[in-house]
């Protein structure tokens, strides 16, 4: 069985609803890499992309990644442009099951519409689209790619059982 899971996705395709609940049903341990930040720095997202810039913080939570993926029998949900770091993403498979959970772009703004505390979501539509479409292409070297809007906790289930799946 695998030591890692990690779960890579745009903004707002559920990696975190489904990191607890992974966590929960494997008995691993959770960590999500925006609140491993949040907790370090004692600041928002908002304040840390504002007071020390965005190029910061993306050298910020590839650290804070590095760090995660030293501990065993854990469940890591990533920010979106964790996944979509080509450094970050082959070191994440090196080391655990990668999964991408992907969203429509429509399910995104839906779910996305009354979100707080998520700087890019300042930019326009035109532009938010674009960035998921030219992220897919590095969220889909995953080793696996699950559809967030049909995910029901039996197919969850049967993913977990299947030892193909899970197996390093
Ligand atoms: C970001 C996604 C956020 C957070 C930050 C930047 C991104 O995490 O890391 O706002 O670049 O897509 P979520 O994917 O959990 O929203």
């Amino acid at each position: 069985m695998t030591e890692r899971i990690i779960l890579v996705g745009f903004m707002c395709s559920g990696k975190t609803t489904l990191g607890r609940k992974l966590s929960r049903l494997l008995n691993y341990k959770f960590f999500d890499t925006d609140e491993e930040i949040k907790g370090k720095l004692r600041m928002e997202i908002g304040e840390i992309f504002k007071l020390r810039g965005e190029k910061f913080f993306r050298r910020y939570e590839l650290y804070t990644l590095r760090k995660l993926l030293k501990r065993k029998r854990v469940v890591i949900s990533t920010g979106g442009g964790l996944g979509a770091n080509e450094r970050a993403i082959k070191l994440m498979k090196r080391e655990g099951l990668v999964i991408h959970l992907k969203v429509s772009f429509r399910d995104f703004l839906k779910r996305c519409r009354s979100s707080q505390d998520r700087p890019l979501l300042s930019k326009g539509k035109e532009r938010l689209h674009k960035l998921l479409k030219l992220r897919e292409k590095v969220y889909s070297r995953a080793h696996l790619t699950l559809n967030s809007s049909s995910l029901k906790e039996k197919s969850l289930l049967t993913l977990i059982n299947s030892k193909t799946i899970l197996l390093p």
